[in-house]
């Protein structure tokens, strides 16, 4: 079974798709990880990221991984190198949604996506797993959460990685990946006709993995 779940940066997707994914003891794919990893490689070979040409040749040649492990940690591996730290950067958070609106990239990775979904039940989160990856997926949700409170969870996410950003930085950062990754002419962010809204503003982490699981018991 294939669980979508979507939404905007910072509402939360990618902490509560982990747990509830732990839980169902169901394989988590982090489908935002992937545009890192190419953004990294990009920048590390000095290709600008309006290059969409060159961007385009790098992701085919590029291979890609994601490994599940056993205390609900996700590796990431380019190339089958461990770059899980290194793609949260703010400089890679910084070009991401510019690599990710080249239509190019988004075949390629969709494709590698689709692939990881053959391996079992799982749990994919990004933006556009409900609307064009699994369109068919048996439960989809969108998680949300207001503007000020995603700034406020992605700040002391970042401080706990040890990163020096101010709430400012983390503020305009935001609201500019938004502006890109809803605008985009690729398969922009939008809710599919079928998600469970969920708007978890002033809900813990644990009420809205605890609202995911009940709507999976009843329905999957
Ligand atoms: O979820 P994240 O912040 O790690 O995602 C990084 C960027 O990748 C985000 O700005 C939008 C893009 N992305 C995308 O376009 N499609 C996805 N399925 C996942 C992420």
């Amino acid at each position: 079974m294939i669980i979508a779940v979507d939404g905007p940066s910072g509402a939360g997707k990618s902490t509560v798709a982990r747990i509830l994914a732990k839980r169902l003891a169901f394989l988590y794919i982090d489908t935002g990880s992937m545009y890192r990893a190419l953004t990294l490689k990009a920048l590390e070979n000095n290709i600008p990221s309006d290059d969409k040409n060159k961007i385009s040749e790098l992701a085919r040649s590029t291979k890609i991984d994601l490994r599940n492990n056993a205390d609900g940690s996700l590796t990431v591996f380019l190339d089958g190198k461990d770059v899980s730290l290194e793609i949260r950067k703010p400089k890679i958070t910084q070009f991401v949604s510019d690599i990710a609106k080249i239509k190019e990239v988004r075949r390629i990775l969709v494709g590698i996506q689709r692939q990881l979904g053959l391996r079992g039940d799982c749990i994919l989160d990004g933006r556009d797993i409900g609307t064009v990856v699994f369109p068919d997926a048996k439960i989809k949700f969108f998680i949300d959460a207001s503007a000020q409170e995603r700034v406020n969870r992605r700040f002391k996410e970042l401080k706990g990685l040890g990163q020096n950003v101010s709430e400012d930085d983390v503020s305009k950062d935001l609201s500019n990946r938004d502006k890109i990754d809803s605008t985009r002419e690729a398969s922009p962010l939008r809710q599919a006709a079928d998600a469970i809204y969920i708007d978890t503003t002033g809900l813990s982490i644990e009420q809205v993995v605890e609202k995911m699981s009940e709507y999976v018991k009843k329905n999957g």
